[in-house]
């Protein structure tokens, strides 16, 4: 499948997007473990989401969907689940195969974890140790999946400091720390999103922060509670893109997740000279929400703070177009951790603009993209959903048509992105390629 994307005129409009990808996966595993019902609101249907969903249930969890943002979650209990009559397929989620292999260390019963052809590519070397210092046993392929774990029924407490900041190791160790005698304790090099504790917190459990060092005690109860999921910051920052691009355009993104430790796309864009509001504040739950207003804006090339790399792990493909688009050159530096998502998003995104005659550096661990204009052509989005969009972005100010190569992966977090971009005036067509 591709997109084949005319440039267009981005005009005023006012819209919403899916519900967070982040939020959505935690209400499904803290929910299944609760005890009680936790009813979910505005949900991810994607993928991602959707094989979180499937693996709760092979773990002996109903979930009721009704209809395609409602979920209603029986939890099963801290020692609830059961074990899983058959692998469990995580499909291209790290975010669900780390967590997961988190939750069921401290379980009665072996599990099987698989993924897709990029999932079973990434480190999982980053989970295996902190969760084997505790006790769990994981077999792996040279630290990549599947994971085998051998179900521990308990595990010690460790006090782990993160070598990388990751919240998906974060939140792994956390998991695997209810199952754990005594206080777990993780502590971050850089603050990363925390919507685990969050919603634990909103489930009754007792999370201690001080400073970047979070804890928790093992063996505690999670009650169920109403889960209402805000709209994916990550999925905003697309149309937030599209908006500042366009000549003559003011968006408003209602109802967005404005967690703090994931707006970093917000600060760098606003320094880069974006014409973009917060309004609207208001809380769903533990989560804080607003709309976003955004005018088309002249950007500007400036040195990315390294300090706000955690804060906007996602959106580097959206800034690196916002760079192309922007007058001078941006500096990105201490971003490696790209080399390690769903694609190498460095090199994809520097093959990506380059096809569209934009000069970029690359090095290790960062860039520097060099400001200019899009010409049509030709693109691999490297089957990563967030390298698909954004270059869909940055066709609709091209100086032609733009064919976006392998976009499948799109609906991992974004189901309707291309319906969204042509509310607002884009021409984003999908194609289905024809059987070989
Ligand atoms: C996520 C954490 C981030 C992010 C991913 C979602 C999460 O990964 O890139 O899309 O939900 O915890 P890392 O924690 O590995 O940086």
């Amino acid at each position: 499948m591709y997109f084949t994307v005319t440039p267009s005129s981005v005009r005023d409009a006012a819209l919403s997007v899916p519900g967070d990808k982040s939020i959505s996966h935690r209400a499904l595993l803290l929910g299944g473990i609760a005890t009680g019902r936790t009813e979910v609101s505005g949900f991810l249907a994607g993928e991602d989401c959707l094989a979180t969903l499937a693996a709760m249930h092979s773990l002996g969890v109903q979930v009721e969907r009704r209809g395609s943002t409602e979920l209603s979650i029986d939890g099963v209990g801290l020692h609830g689940l059961r074990a899983p009559a058959d692998e469990l397929d995580l499909g291209n989620s790290g975010t669900a195969m780390r967590l997961i292999a988190g939750l069921l260390c401290g379980q009665e019963f072996n599990s099987v974890l698989v993924g897709d052809h990029s999932l079973t590519a990434r480190p999982m070397g980053r989970i295996i140790r902190p969760l084997t210092s505790m006790g769990a046993s994981i077999q792996s392929d040279d630290e990549k999946p599947p994971l085998r774990i051998t179900g521990q029924g308990r595990l010690d407490a460790i006090d782990y400091p993160l070598p990388v900041a990751s919240a998906q190791v974060k939140s792994a160790v956390l998991l695997a720390g209810l199952y754990a005698d005594g206080i777990t304790s993780v502590t971050e090099p850089a603050v990363t999103r925390d919507h685990t504790e969050r919603m634990l917190v909103s489930m009754g459990v007792r999370v201690l922060v001080d400073g970047s060092q979070i804890s928790l005690a093992g063996g505690q109860e999670l009650i169920g509670c109403d889960v209402q999921v805000p709209g994916d910051l990550s999925s905003a920052a697309f149309v937030i893109l599209a908006g500042l691009l366009a000549r003559n355009a003011e968006l408003v993104v209602e109802n967005v997740g404005i967690n703090p430790t994931r707006t970093g796309v917000i600060d760098i864009l606003l320094t880069m000279g974006a014409n973009l509001t917060i309004e609207n504040r208001r809380s769903l739950g533990e989560e804080p929400v607003a709309d976003i207003r955004v005018r088309s804006s002249e950007l500007r090339g400036i040195e990315v703070d390294p300090a706000l790399v955690s804060l906007a792990i996602d959106e580097f493909p959206v800034l690196f177009v916002a760079a192309a688009a922007a007058s001078g050159a941006t500096v990105f530096s201490d971003i490696g951790e790209l080399r390690v998502k769903e694609s190498d998003r460095i090199a994809a995104m520097a093959n990506a603009l380059r096809a569209l005659g934009i000069k970029i550096e690359e090095s290790p661990d960062g860039a520097i993209v060099h400001g200019g204009r899009f010409a049509g052509g030709e693109i691999d989005s490297h089957g990563d959903h967030r390298v698909a969009m954004s270059m869909a972005v940055a066709a609709t100010i091209a100086s032609g048509p733009v064919n976006v190569r392998d976009v499948e992966a799109v609906d991992t977090s974004f189901p309707g992105f291309s319906r969204a971009m042509n509310s607002i005036g884009g021409d984003v067509e999908v194609i289905k390629d024809t059987a070989q």
